[in-house]
């Protein structure tokens, strides 16, 4: 891995303040020095928790980065139940879960609205984490390639290199999410690879070369390794494995 290696904990809609406080104050405990150095460790809790979480790796000084699992296009106004940049900015979120395939196929999120988040993301300086992957259909089709980085063109579509710097790709099959059933490293590779070699079309050799490109899906400790090992890995967006420090803090270790 080249590139400095990022492990995201996307904690999705679990834990109520008090519990998020406790797990933000369990990987705090587990912080060392050397991690922001050789990876950069980042949780995304629900909104509610945002702040609090913050607050626990603040007070510690544990470089911990937070980000959201989801945001609005618009800055402000009458859009009930949304949370816009600014105001995820004002936490001091760094990053931002943008396209996860449980919002595209729960909350009807299209190519189009995930391409007006990162576009809104990148304009407030909150650098977007865009999800895509494919169906178990689409792989049985032998067309996951394709979809994939037809995915990604349509997230980044109206992008620049400038706009890409900070910018991560999450490649999570739909079908290894929550599911206990990983890709091999071999299919996991194949598609960050192809995922790259799009950046390098889109924009440029210097900015496929810089972009993180993580893989999702039933991430656990027994098999981190042989993933973040792979050329085109770098890192992770975990869920369930990241709800316990303990498992966390040993997927951060592997990217060290
Ligand atoms: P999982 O979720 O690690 O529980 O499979 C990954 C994700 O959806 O980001």
């Amino acid at each position: 891995m080249a590139r400095k290696p990022m492990m995201a904990g996307n904690w999705k809609m679990n834990n109520t303040i008090a519990e998020a406080v406790v797990l933000a104050q369990e990987i705090s405990n587990h912080y060392e020095k050397e991690w922001p150095e050789h990876v950069d460790v980042v949780v995304c809790p629900p909104y509610v928790d945002l702040k609090p979480v913050k607050t626990v790796f603040d007070f510690d000084k544990a470089k911990v980065s937070v980000a959201a699992q989801n945001v609005y296009w618009e800055p402000a106004g009458a859009f009930t139940g949304e949370v816009s940049v600014p105001m995820l900015k004002e936490i001091g979120c760094t990053h931002c879960i943008v396209g996860h395939s449980e919002r595209r196929e729960l909350f009807g999120e299209t190519n189009e609205d995930v391409n007006r988040k990162v576009k809104a993301l990148v304009a407030g300086g909150i650098a977007p984490i865009v999800c895509v992957g494919e169906s178990l259909a689409v792989r049985d089709a032998g067309t996951t390639d394709e979809y994939v980085c037809a995915q990604v063109r349509a997230a980044l579509a109206g992008l620049d290199a400038a706009d890409m710097a900070g910018a991560v790709i999450a490649y999570e099959p739909i079908w290894a999410i929550g599911t206990g059933r990983t890709a091999t490293p071999e299919q996991a590779e194949a598609v960050c690879a192809a995922i790259r070699a799009t950046l390098a079309e889109l924009f440029g050799g210097e900015v496929a070369e810089d972009a993180r490109v993580l893989y999702g899906g039933s991430m656990n400790p027994g098999n981190v390794e042989a993933l973040v090992v792979q050329p085109d890995i770098d890192g992770g967006l975990v869920g369930g494995a990241s709800l316990k420090a303990e498992s966390f803090v040993q997927l951060i270790e592997a990217c060290l």
